[in-house]
């Protein structure tokens, strides 16, 4: 068994916020376990749920679209969220789930290391992106201790505003070329601490 498979096993005895109750599934992320790309997105929907796989409901088709675009299936990549459990009626995450759920991400980091943290939306931009706006940075690549982040809107937000559909396109677009250039990108100073979660009262 890998070390993600065993990492799955823990998460899935996860009880730590009250939504933990009402999950069908726990949806610990999935995806290639060496992968140069990770997408981290919000939290599960109802289909995701349903299935305990991430991105499997109308945002994962247009994810799916996305990640054609530049010629990758998501097989090739690996997709998690921010929080695991579904939040009761696809309210956003609180900041304590998202404090609680922190340990399990960080840990899929340092067991994927990949290339490139692509954050899909302003919950999963918080963390890594904290106090900065969603309208104003995506697109805009950053690279910290050996890894790019990279902020996108989330897919569902082309869903209820077709105008962000291209700009989502066009930044997807990107990422092959940040890639090819990984090595020689300059680190940038500054690391957000784990614990930092400016956006949100903690
Ligand atoms: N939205 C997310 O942020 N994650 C999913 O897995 C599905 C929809």
């Amino acid at each position: 068994m890998s070390a993600l498979s065993e990492l799955y096993e823990e998460i899935r005895c996860c009880q730590r916020c009250e939504i933990a109750q009402y999950r069908t599934n726990v949806v610990p992320g999935e995806g290639a376990e060496d992968a140069d790309i990770m997408f981290i997105g919000e939290a599960p929907g109802w289909h995701e749920d349903q299935l305990g796989r991430p991105f499997v409901g109308p945002a994962g088709q247009f994810l799916d679209e996305l990640l054609a675009l530049i010629n990758l299936k998501r097989e090739q990549v690996y997709i998690a969220n921010v929080i695991k459990c579904r939040p009761l009626g696809n309210r956003d995450p609180l900041p304590q789930e998202m404090l609680n759920c922190r340990p399990w991400l960080d840990r899929q980091i340092e067991l994927i290391r990949p290339e490139i943290i692509v954050t899909l939306g302003r919950y999963s931009m918080a963390l890594f992106f904290p106090q900065k706006s969603i309208s104003k940075i995506h697109g805009a690549a950053e690279k910290r201790d050996g890894i790019i982040y990279y902020a996108m809107y989330h897919p569902a937000a082309a869903l209820h505003q077709q105008s962000l559909r291209e700009i989502i396109k066009a930044d997807m677009l990107k990422i092959p070329e940040l890639l090819a250039q990984a090595k020689g990108m300059p680190e940038v100073k500054q690391e957000p601490s784990p614990k930092q979660l400016n956006m949100f009262e903690v």
